[in-house]
């Protein structure tokens, strides 16, 4: 099996969390991490045996002996960098969101086909049994015309950083871009294109909202000026539509899974439901999905690359597999985020052409770093 061997970039939370995962991948080895903090960069190399360690990424990408980078940098920093590793003749992962604006992700994506560079984005929910028992059903036209599409996320009080959880960068457009919208919203609206077969919205509309009081000191050192709730409605060729509701907070009870509504049927996923009418019976069903994931992985091994993002894009390099069209999925993604956002902005609905020309790159231009000041170049990015 050939050795996979890779680079990383941002030696955060996530970037711990893949790191277990590949440990946990034969083959595969990470040979060299990045963080411009030299004492979390040391932990993180030490705790995961990792032998090289630099704290400038320009360094880790003159290496000669890497694949491909993962990239584990806030949102603001996924597209430079990812374009600089791409450059730098190597394949790259990137995490989610694509980037802190759709013009930033757009360029990322147009460097990836130019310099025919695997490019592969985070989005977690694409691989889940849930995705995979709703696939089953559309392409087994279970469900006839799908007409309408709901995308929800919820959390009651888990705002980044404020309420607890991760560091104070989720909170900033500065570094993020956007928040609850971008951050989570992703997940789900990524799931719900590439079960539609990724269309690209013709209108959007929606806005987001930060109400709720938080802790003062935590809000003053971040700086948050990012949305703790975001809610949209797109609308697509052929009257399909889709309704977004995306929480950090919201005084308001759980709202459930998304929902997909066809003619002939409906799927709700996490938690999984298929609801349809039989002899003249209204009908809703329950799957046994984790006796079928055994099932269908016994008898078809090859499913174990769709297991995770981590393992499929590790399968992708190796050829095992074509890497499914994350990049595109994701560029959508932020395109209808995006409508969102300038709708808002606008007080009224938005089209595609104007989604296009009125994105803005967010991307850092410099970074202030312990060793310096990073300075990343302007797009275009040649
Ligand atoms: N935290 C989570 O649970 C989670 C889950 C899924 C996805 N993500 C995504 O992962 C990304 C990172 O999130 P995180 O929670 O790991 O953040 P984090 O703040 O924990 O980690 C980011 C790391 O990048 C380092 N860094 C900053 N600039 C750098 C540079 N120029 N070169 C090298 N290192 C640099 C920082 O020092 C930090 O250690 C975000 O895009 C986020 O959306 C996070």
């Amino acid at each position: 099996m050939k050795e996979i061997r890779l680079g990383m970039i941002g030696q955060g939370i996530i970037a711990q969390s893949h790191l277990d995962e590949y440990a946990k991948m034969a083959g595969v080895k990470v040979v060299a991490v990045c963080d411009i903090l030299k004492d979390k960069l040391e932990a993180s190399a030490k705790k995961h045996g990792v032998e090289h360690i630099y704290e400038d990424y320009r360094e880790l990408l003159k290496r000669d002996d890497i694949d491909a980078v993962d990239v584990c940098l806030h949102n603001n920093l996924h597209a430079p960098i990812s374009c600089e590793v791409m450059l730098a003749g190597k394949d790259c992962y990137c995490e989610k969101p694509m980037a802190g604006s759709y013009k930033d992700a757009k360029a990322m994506y147009d460097l990836a086909k130019e310099l025919g560079r695997k490019l592969h984005i985070q989005l977690a929910f694409l691989y889940t049994p849930d995705t995979r028992a709703a696939r089953k059903l559309i392409d087994a036209g279970k469900l006839g015309r799908i007409y309408h599409v709901r995308s929800k996320g919820y959390r009651r009080r888990g705002r980044p950083f404020v309420d607890g959880y991760a560091e104070k960068e989720f909170n900033s457009m500065h570094m993020a871009g956007g928040g609850a919208l971008y951050d989570m919203g992703v997940y789900h609206i990524s799931q719900l294109l590439y079960l539609l077969g990724n269309p690209r919205p013709l209108r959007v509309s929606g806005r987001t909202y930060q109400e709720i009081p938080m802790d003062e000191k935590r809000k003053k050192e971040s700086g948050f000026d990012v949305d703790e709730l975001g809610v949209g409605f797109a609308r697509f060729a052929d009257g399909l539509t889709m309704d977004v509701i995306e929480s950090w907070a919201i005084h308001a009870p759980p709202f459930g899974g998304s929902v997909i509504a066809g003619s002939l049927g409906g799927v709700c996923l996490d938690p999984f439901g298929y609801y349809f009418s039989d002899a003249d019976m209204t009908l809703s069903a329950t799957a046994d999905i984790s006796a079928d994931e055994y099932r269908n992985h016994q008898l078809n091994p090859e499913m174990a690359y769709h297991d995770s993002s981590q393992k499929h894009w590790v399968a992708a390099l190796r050829g095992q597999v074509p890497l499914l069209n994350t990049a595109e999925i994701a560029l959508n993604t932020m395109f209808l985020s995006e409508g969102i956002f300038l709708s808002g902005k606008l007080e009224r609905e938005v089209t595609a052409d104007e989604i296009e020309a009125m994105s803005v790159s967010t991307s850092l231009k410099t970074q202030d770093t312990p060793f310096g000041t990073l300075t990343y170049k302007p797009w275009p990015f040649k």
